[in-house]
């Protein structure tokens, strides 16, 4: 029995959907833990490429089951939609191998309209640069216990009166600023197809995970956005709204930390960000440009440019260390193969002085002057290496060096976009 937690160890788009895909062969179930339709996590398969936002990337696979765990929270005209592009594409879905958690918080239009409200009341510099998913009011909602459960979809009667309460709430909050409100009749109807097409799926998933978990089944928990980006532990408030690290695992789905054996981390060979906040090894020149073409660095949900820059040691052993990282996945090798000179920050320079330990405070780290070690590049294709004895040296030395720094095992190595183009360690 193997049970995994994969999750993203920089600021996300560490490409989770491709290394989830690549695990999911000998996965029997695939839980998604937290965050929402924030997430856009890119699987390519031959000439196919799918961007799932809700559905686990494990959903290719067909003995694989499929859990959206009570942490996440789900739009559900988001869900309804990804669902009927994927069955349009032939992809089998059905309460077969998806499950919607009984209790997961739903995001609904008002959340998305106070996404929008929050982001334009915040002044230049203090904006988050969120993807007006709704995921922060909706998280609000959850924890304010003022929020509506997916299990309510179940009794419509019950979950039109919740949904009319809220909308009207918020309509109140919306007409008070001078924003636009819901007509909550059209919304209302939307909605109501919506739960009447998700009902089949949704189940108290912490008894199908703990029964998994029981009968000895392989389950792989897959991780949205990224160390950087959790609530407690990111560059606050430049982050989500909620705990990306591993241990929203097991609060996001229901199963105990004691069944879990295994943590995986992925890790860009070198750092993107996307929207706002401190990224203290950020290249705002020529290099970071040619990084961000190479690797086509745009957002897979908003497609927004992502921020580049290079591999930041002192992020990413912090965030080995809080994740507890056993094996890394390290992507995205290829879109270094142009570069002459490639360089790792090990330390930071804040006001003078030498820091090697992410600092809690996200005013130092946004002061912080990164200290690099240069390492010489390679100069050649690694898209169609097999095995790490094909990489030429200085990749080799490249990726020890890194997994050195964050004191973990390298697992799998990535060179391309594609399932093919990846290979165990
Ligand atoms: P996720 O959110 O962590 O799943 O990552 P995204 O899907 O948002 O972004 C990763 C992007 O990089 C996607 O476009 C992937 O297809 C692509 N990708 C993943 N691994 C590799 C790789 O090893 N090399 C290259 N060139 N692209 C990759
Ligand atoms: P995946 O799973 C990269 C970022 C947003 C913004 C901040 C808060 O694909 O790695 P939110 O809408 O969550 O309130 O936005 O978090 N963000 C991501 N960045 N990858 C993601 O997910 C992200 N999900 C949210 O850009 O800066
Ligand atoms: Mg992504």
């Amino acid at each position: 029995m193997a049970i995994s937690v994969l999750v993203g160890t920089q600021w996300g788009d560490e490409g989770k959907g491709k290394i989830i895909d690549v695990l999911t062969e000998n996965m029997d179930m695939v839980v998604r833990f937290q965050g929402g339709n924030n997430a856009g996590h890119t699987v390519e398969i031959g000439t196919s490429k799918h961007v799932l936002h809700l559905i686990p990337s494990g959903i290719f696979r067909s003995r694989t089951l499929c859990l959206i765990g009570n942490g996440v929270v789900v739009d559900p005209l988001a869900l309804e939609k990804e669902i009927k592009e994927l069955q349009e594409k032939g992809i089998e879905i059905s309460p077969a191998n998806l499950q919607l958690s009984t209790r997961c918080h739903l995001i609904l239009p008002y959340h998305c309209g106070m996404d929008a409200m929050h982001e334009l009341a915040r002044p230049e510099g203090k904006k988050i640069g969120t993807t007006k998913r709704g995921i922060g009011p909706a998280y609000a909602d959850k924890v304010s216990r003022i929020g509506i459960r997916a299990l309510e979809m179940l009794d419509i009667a019950r979950y039109e009166t919740r949904f009319r309460e809220q909308a009207t709430y918020y309509n109140s909050i919306f007409s008070g600023k001078g924003m636009e409100t819901l007509d909550i009749d059209s919304e209302w109807s939307r909605q109501l197809a919506a739960a009447k097409f998700l009902s089949p799926f949704i189940r108290d998933t912490v008894l199908t995970v703990n029964q998994a978990a029981r009968d000895g089944k392989n389950i792989l928990f897959e991780g949205a956005q990224g160390m950087w980006l959790d609530v407690d532990y990111g560059t606050y408030p430049f982050v989500t709204s909620s705990n990306t690290t591993t241990g929203g695992a097991c609060t996001g789905s229901g199963l105990s930390p004691k069944y879990i054996n295994e943590v995986v981390g992925v890790i860009k060979a070198y750092t993107t960000r996307v929207g706002e906040g401190p990224f203290p090894t950020e290249l705002k020149d020529a290099t970071g440009e040619m990084l961000g073409k190479a690797g086509n660095e745009f957002g897979a949900t908003t497609g927004r440019k992502r921020r580049c820059g290079w591999f930041d040691a002192v992020a990413s052993s912090y965030s080995c260390m809080v994740n507890g990282v056993d094996e890394l996945a390290i992507t995205k090798l290829d879109v270094l193969d142009d570069f002459e000179q490639i360089r790792i920050c090990t330390a930071y320079d804040i006001a003078g002085k030498t820091v090697t330990h992410m600092p809690s405070d996200n005013e130092e780290i946004a002061a912080a002057k990164p200290i690099y070690e240069t390492f010489p590049g390679w100069m050649s294709k690694t898209s169609s290496c097999k095995s790490f004895s094909e990489l030429p040296q200085n990749a080799q030395n490249y990726l020890n060096k890194i997994a050195d720094l964050v004191s973990a095992s390298i697992g799998i190595i990535s060179v391309g976009p594609n399932r093919d183009q990846t290979f165990l360690v």
